[in-house]
């Protein structure tokens, strides 16, 4: 099958080419590189490569031609930066979802939109998971953009007869990971002896899903997904305090580097995913999050300084004194 993988140059696009191309499909990647994205991200895996935006319905048809279906990671996908600056987020998770909508219509693919447990919302403690008919309460600009992209997604689906499903994964870690999200960010920072900066309380609970078994439950949704349907892929719960406490073990840095710093406007304290429709399609994880996951994402950022030292410079550094800097002062 010849597929294409928008976003496959970022974080869990490229894992998810490098998993189609060892089953040897053709695999065809979009990808506007912006700053998350890494063509070195590729580098051992067979794919065609073309840079462009999702936004653009020429550069989609490009990509796309003699494709039988479409995967779309592309997306800005962190939650700060869309705090510092939403617009960006509307263009590439609302329009660019619909521009490929558009495309799959026209030239009936199969569409495979990848989504985030955050369009849910806060789910308080106590209040059970999230299933696949949960009101969409996003918080930040980023879920709300991605909420958006859904919606498109249900939309073209009952309008048009669109064959798309849309799947929603919760927090996934594992290596190439871009590092300003929690785990890469403060795997590296401790490391180089930097500030840990844990919003708030750091009582916020999130799930952690190995990024090997989301793209394999994105490939099952792919493959075997009924069409038009929606499809929650969880992880395990846990307290980012205690990731924090597991980063410290793991690495050796001394605890003095944690620094309670200002919350994250409109920060969600928790969310929760129930995953038994996808389990009753034949999924099931095969890592642990504590029994290996979590350390050998370490012993990967560990081996891989170079993988990660050079993306800490330029456009990261102003990024890091917008985001941190005033947090961080005393
Ligand atoms: P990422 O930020 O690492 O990668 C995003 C990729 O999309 C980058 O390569 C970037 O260059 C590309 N891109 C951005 N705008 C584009 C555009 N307009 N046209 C073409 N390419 C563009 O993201 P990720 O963490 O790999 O997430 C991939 C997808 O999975 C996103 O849709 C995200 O919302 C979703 N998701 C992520 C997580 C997570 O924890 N990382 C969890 C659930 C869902
Ligand atoms: O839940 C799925 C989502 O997970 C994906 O859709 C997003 O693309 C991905 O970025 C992630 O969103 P989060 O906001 O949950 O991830 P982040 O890594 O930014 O933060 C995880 C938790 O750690 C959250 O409670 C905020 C906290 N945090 C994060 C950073 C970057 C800190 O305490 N300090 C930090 O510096």
């Amino acid at each position: 099958m010849r597929i294409l993988v928008t976003g496959g140059a970022g974080f869990i696009g490229s894992h998810f080419a490098r998993r189609l191309a060892a089953q040897g499909e053709e695999v065809v990647v979009l990808d506007r590189l912006t700053y998350a994205g890494n063509r070195a991200n590729l580098e051992d895996v067979a794919h065609e490569f073309h840079q462009g935006d999702i936004a653009d319905p020429r550069a989609v048809a490009e990509a796309a031609a003699g494709c039988e279906a479409i995967v779309n990671f592309a997306a800005e996908s962190h939650v700060d930066r869309s705090i510092l600056g939403p617009a960006e987020f509307i263009r590439t998770d609302v329009m660019g979802a619909q521009v490929l909508l558009e495309h799959a219509r026209h030239n009936k693919l199969r569409m495979v939109h990848v989504s985030t447990d955050e369009v849910y919302g806060d789910v308080p403690l106590g209040a059970p998971a999230c299933t696949e008919e949960s009101p969409l309460r996003p918080s930040s600009p980023y879920s709300a953009s991605k909420a958006g992209g859904d919606l498109q997604v249900v939309a073209y689906v009952r309008t048009f007869g669109v064959d798309a499903l849309i799947t929603r994964g919760a927090n996934t870690y594992g290596s190439h990971q871009y590092p300003e999200k929690f785990l890469p960010l403060f795997i590296t920072n401790a490391f180089d002896g930097q500030p840990l900066p844990v919003y708030g309380d750091g009582r916020q609970r999130r799930e952690w899903l190995h990024v090997e078994d989301h793209c394999a439950a994105i490939e099952l949704v792919l493959r075997a997904g009924a069409s038009g349907e929606i499809y929650n892929v969880s992880g395990q719960e846990r307290e980012n305090m205690d990731v924090v406490r597991r980063i410290l073990d793991l690495t050796g840095a001394n605890p003095d580097l944690v620094q309670h710093v200002a919350d994250r406007p409109g920060h969600d304290r928790r969310y929760a995913l129930d995953s038994s429709k996808l389990r009753a399609l034949g999924w099931s994880p095969k890592h642990s999050f504590d029994g290996g996951g979590l350390e050998e994402t370490v012993a990967w950022y560990r081996g891989h300084r170079e993988w990660w030292e050079p993306l800490k410079s330029g456009e990261y550094r102003a990024y890091y004194e917008q985001q941190y800097a005033a947090r961080l002062s005393p």
